[in-house]
C-alpha cells in the first residue's frame, strides 16, 4: 500500500527550542524550514551609497495589499545589519530575487564588509536605477520588487522589516502574457536556501496540483 500521508511515522525527537542555545535553533530550524526564498535587498546608505545583502529570513505574506517580510538579526556585538540601518520608517528597498547564474556573487555579497562600503561595486555587480523607487536594482536580476517600509517590528535581536510592493519588474522572456500577467515561473530560475550554512536548490522541478471544490470532493469520496 502507498505511504498515507495521514499515517503518522511512529517516532518523532523533539526539541525544546526555549532550552536550547542560539547556535543549535538555528541549526534545527534553517535546515528544516526549506527552501527559503532569498531577497537580495538593495538599500541607500549615507550619501546615497548602495547597500546590497541576502536575506533569506523572507517571504510573501499577502497581495491585498502586497507585502513582504524579511529579517536582518542583530551581529553579535548588538548592533544593527547595514540594511536595518538604512531601511527608515517609509523608506525605500528593492528585493532582487536570485537566479542560478547569480549565486555566487550573491553569497559574495553576504561578507561582512565594512559599514558604508558599497559591496556591489567592490564585486562588480551592476546596478540600474529603480522604476517607482529611488533606489536601485541588481541588472542582472530577474525579477525587482520595488518596496516601501511599512511597518518594522523588533523582536529581541531580529528586526522583521515589512514592506509594501509598489513595482515588480520582471525580465521579458519570463512574461508570457503581459494582459493576463501570466508568468514563466521556471524561466526566472530562482534557488533557494536550504540549510544555514552554503546550501541552495533550485527550482525548476516543480509540480503541479489541481485545486478541487467542495463538489468535486464529495464526487470523488463517492
Ligand atoms: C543566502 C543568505 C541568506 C541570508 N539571510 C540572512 C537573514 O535572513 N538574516 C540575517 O540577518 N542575515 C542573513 N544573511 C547574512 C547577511 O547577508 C550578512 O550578515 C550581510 O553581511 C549583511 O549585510 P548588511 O550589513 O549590508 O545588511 C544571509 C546570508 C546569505 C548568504
Amino acid at each position: 500500500m502507498a505511504p498515507s500521508p495521514r499515517t503518522p511515522p511512529t517516532e518523532f525527537r523533539h526539541f525544546d527550542l526555549t532550552a536550547l542555545p542560539n547556535a543549535a535553533r538555528y541549526k534545527l530550524l534553517t535546515a528544516t524550514v526549506v527552501p527559503r526564498p532569498i531577497a537580495w535587498v538593495c538599500t541607500l546608505g549615507d550619501g546615497g551609497v548602495p547597500n546590497l545583502a541576502p536575506y533569506s529570513f523572507f517571504g510573501l505574506m499577502g497581495s491585498d495589499p502586497p507585502i513582504v517580510a524579511f529579517a536582518p538579526g542583530d551581529r553579535a556585538d548588538g548592533t544593527p545589519k547595514d540594511t536595518a540601518l538604512n531601511i527608515a520608517p517609509g523608506g525605500e528597498f528593492s528585493v532582487n530575487l536570485v537566479s542560478a547564474a547569480l549565486a555566487q556573487v550573491m553569497s559574495d555579497s553576504a561578507t561582512d564588509f565594512p559599514h558604508g562600503m558599497a559591496e556591489a561595486a567592490k564585486l562588480g555587480i551592476e546596478l540600474e536605477p529603480g522604476s517607482r523607487i529611488a533606489v536601485p536594482r541588481v541588472r542582472a536580476s530577474p525579477a525587482t520588487l520595488e518596496c516601501v517600509e511599512v511597518q518594522t517590528l523588533q523582536i529581541g535581536k531580529t528586526r522583521i522589516i515589512l514592506g509594501q510592493v509598489i513595482g515588480l519588474s520582471l525580465r521579458a522572456d519570463a512574461v508570457l502574457d503581459e494582459e493576463k500577467h501570466y508568468v514563466d515561473t521556471a524561466a526566472l530560475d530562482l534557488i533557494g536556501r536550504m540549510g544555514g550554512r552554503g546550501g541552495y536548490t533550485h527550482t525548476r522541478d516543480g509540480f503541479e496540483i489541481a485545486r478541487m471544490t467542495y463538489a468535486e470532493w464529495v464526487e470523488r469520496e463517492g
